[in-house]
């Protein structure tokens, strides 16, 4: 063999490597569906992991604008693990032509807010003297360029903060609620985004609701609004809202959408700590957690078990972790994403906004970002986020056998295998071992004769050889189910546990009574369906088929690369 073949094949398992580390975890658009999952047009799940991006509100300018450049903010999603933005936009802006057609400088101007304008000047200059459907198109470009995937979300017809009961807006024939001048909105987006591959989806409307809403209007005009806009633009998916602020699909349960079309339909959930007033506060968590399963199951959750994808487009908490009704709903709301690998939108991106209810500069603190744009706002909120932004499981991920992962909603661990003994930590859930809860409901480490076992209380957990006493069975316990329970061998009852140092447990199971000043969050897990193997990574999306290869050799390489390319060519 001549040195210069030998050179060859090296190079050719060189190129093969690079190729396969760049191009297998990418998407090839345009998106559609398989069941409950959404796919690319390989068959592979994508896992849409979005983050909600405002721009519904009076300036009707993508937030942020002012406080950094467009191209920043999306690299920012993606580096924070975000595949995917929910972009909201009103109505009115692509209706009414006097204000798609205001520049965003006269936006600004007439509602008074000269500091935005300054501020895009510097950050954004490229769309200061653009019109608004230029500067919303601009921000659809950017996140492309970036390769995050975006929804465009028709938020409600009148610009401005959403959602009342009664304010008009909120179903077919309320005074700001025309539903022809809808379904003409929702067509002209339709066209103006036909063939920008990045638009993968189009939300028909959010948060219907009000004192109108009734299911034959829901299933007239949204049966309209779905053949518009797939008429227009058919590679899209069409995301519809259920009644009740997006709390309540049961409906299709027994009625079928009647659509000319199929594997484009996905539904969507809208779920909060604040759907529930403040009984996550007033009652305990465990029975909370209980019911609001079973209503959320009952409602919406049901569609994934009858073949649709349901995307859960608003969550989110105040970051800072201080509302104790948001931290008790997001440790159960977790569980149930995790459990059903539900593809999600957190509310949102927004660090403060322009303009919101009045107040300039508002900050949210529901904001990934701080009221700058710059820094994050609580970065233990994202760390608890990621393990949910790759799937678990669904069509095309891989080979591995179905198995189970033991998730801990409060931290976004998962349970794995110290490396040195046979006892348990808390580490990323990309790391963990199959774990096997078989029939006789012990957890086995799959390949090894290892089980969980419970011994004193307050001690660690261990894994074992001895499987199948009592101390080795685990069932899930309380009204939430999200205890793992077994006994000792004197009879009494231990739940499954967190440390300080993150090491897992026993100790008395906490909460089981009513009590609704306990909180049982460290003792809560899920036991998740899985087939990820480690390296499984997130549903990113490449728009470029072809890989640049002056990117990812090193130049020198590059120019070997070149010359071999050269000779054959
Ligand atoms: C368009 O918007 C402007 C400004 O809000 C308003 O005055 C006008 O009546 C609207 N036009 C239509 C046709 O709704
Ligand atoms: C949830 O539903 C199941 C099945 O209907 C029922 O047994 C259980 O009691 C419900 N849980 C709560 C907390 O209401
Ligand atoms: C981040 O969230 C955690 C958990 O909720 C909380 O304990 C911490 O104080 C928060 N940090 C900041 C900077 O808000
Ligand atoms: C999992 O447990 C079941 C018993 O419930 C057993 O039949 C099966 O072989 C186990 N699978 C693996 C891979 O260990
Ligand atoms: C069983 O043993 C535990 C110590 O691991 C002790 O706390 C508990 O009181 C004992 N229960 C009974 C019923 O003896
Ligand atoms: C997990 O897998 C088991 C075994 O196939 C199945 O019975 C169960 O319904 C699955 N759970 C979910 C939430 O899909």
């Amino acid at each position: 063999m001549g040195k210069f073949t030998c050179f060859f094949i090296l190079l050719h398992f060189l190129l093969i490597t690079i190729i396969i580390q760049h191009v297998k975890p990418s998407t090839s658009l345009p998106l559609s569906t398989n069941s409950r999952w959404i796919v690319d047009e390989k068959g592979r799940r994508v896992k849409l992991a979005c983050v909600n991006w405002v721009s519904h509100l009076e300036p009707m300018v993508a937030e942020g604008l002012s406080k950094r450049p467009m191209d920043a903010i999306a690299e920012q999603i993606v580096s924070l693990g975000f595949n995917c933005v929910r972009l909201t936009w009103p109505l009115f802006l692509i209706t009414n032509d006097s204000l798609g057609s205001l520049t965003v400088r006269r936006s600004f101007q007439r509602l008074g807010l000269l500091q935005p304008i300054a501020g895009i000047q510097a950050n954004n200059p490229s769309v200061i003297d653009a019109t608004l459907i230029e500067a919303f198109q601009a921000v659809v470009s950017s996140l492309g360029k970036n390769n995050v995937m975006v929804i465009l979300d028709n938020h409600l017809s009148k610009p401005g903060w959403c959602c009342g009961y009664s304010d008009g807006d909120g179903f077919f024939g309320d005074p700001n609620f025309n539903p022809d001048l809808w379904i003409t909105g929702l067509t002209r987006m339709a066209t103006l985004f036909k063939g920008v591959t990045n638009v993968v989806a189009m939300s028909l409307r959010n948060e219907l609701r009000g004192p109108k809403q009734n299911t034959n209007d829901w299933y007239r005009y949204m049966q309209k609004g779905a053949e518009a806009v797939h008429s227009e633009n058919p590679n899209i998916l069409i995301i519809l809202s259920g009644l009740n602020f997006d709390r309540d699909l049961s409906f299709i349960q027994t009625r079928p959408l009647t659509l000319t079309f199929s594997r484009r339909l996905v539904f969507e959930l809208h779920w909060y700590g604040f759907s529930d007033g403040d009984a996550w506060t007033t009652n305990s968590p465990n029975r909370m957690c209980g019911k609001t399963v079973n209503y959320t199951m009952k409602t919406s959750g049901f569609l994934v078990n009858t073949g649709y994808p349901l995307l859960v487009s608003e969550f989110g908490v105040d970051i800072r972790g201080t509302n104790v009704n948001d931290n008790r709903y997001l440790n159960c709301f977790l569980g149930v994403v995790a459990e059903l690998d539900l593809d999600w939108a957190l509310w949102t991106l927004v660090g403060s906004y322009y303009l919101r209810e009045g107040t300039a500069g508002f900050n949210e603190y529901y904001g990934i970002l701080n009221w700058n744009w710059i820094e994050v706002r609580n970065s233990s909120f994202i760390e608890r986020l990621s393990a949910l932004q790759s799937p678990f499981r669904g069509p095309g991920l891989s080979e591995t056998e179905l198995h189970k992962v033991i998730f801990h909603p409060s931290t976004g661990l998962c349970i794995l295998r110290k490396p040195s003994a046979n006892l348990l930590s808390l580490g990323p859930c990309a790391d963990s071992e199959p774990w096997n809860y078989s029939s006789e409901k012990t957890l086995e480490l799959k390949g090894t004769n290892l089980c969980l076992q419970a011994d004193e209380s307050g001690t660690m957990a261990k894994l074992e050889t001895v499987c199948g006493g009592s101390n080795s069975k685990w069932e899930t316990v309380s009204e939430s189910l999200m205890h793992l329970s077994t006994k000792l061998g004197n009879g009494t009852s231990v739940c499954l546990d967190v440390d300080s140092n993150g090491d897992v447990v026993v100790n008395g199971c906490k909460c089981l009574n009513q009590d609704s000043r306990c909180d049982p969050g460290s003792q809560w897990f899920k036991l998740v369906n899985s087939t990820r193997n480690g390296n499984e990574g997130r549903s990113t999306v490449d728009f470029g088929s072809i890989i640049d290869l002056r990117k990812v050799l090193p130049w020198n390489l590059w120019l070997n690369v070149k010359s071999v390319f050269d000779i054959f060519s």
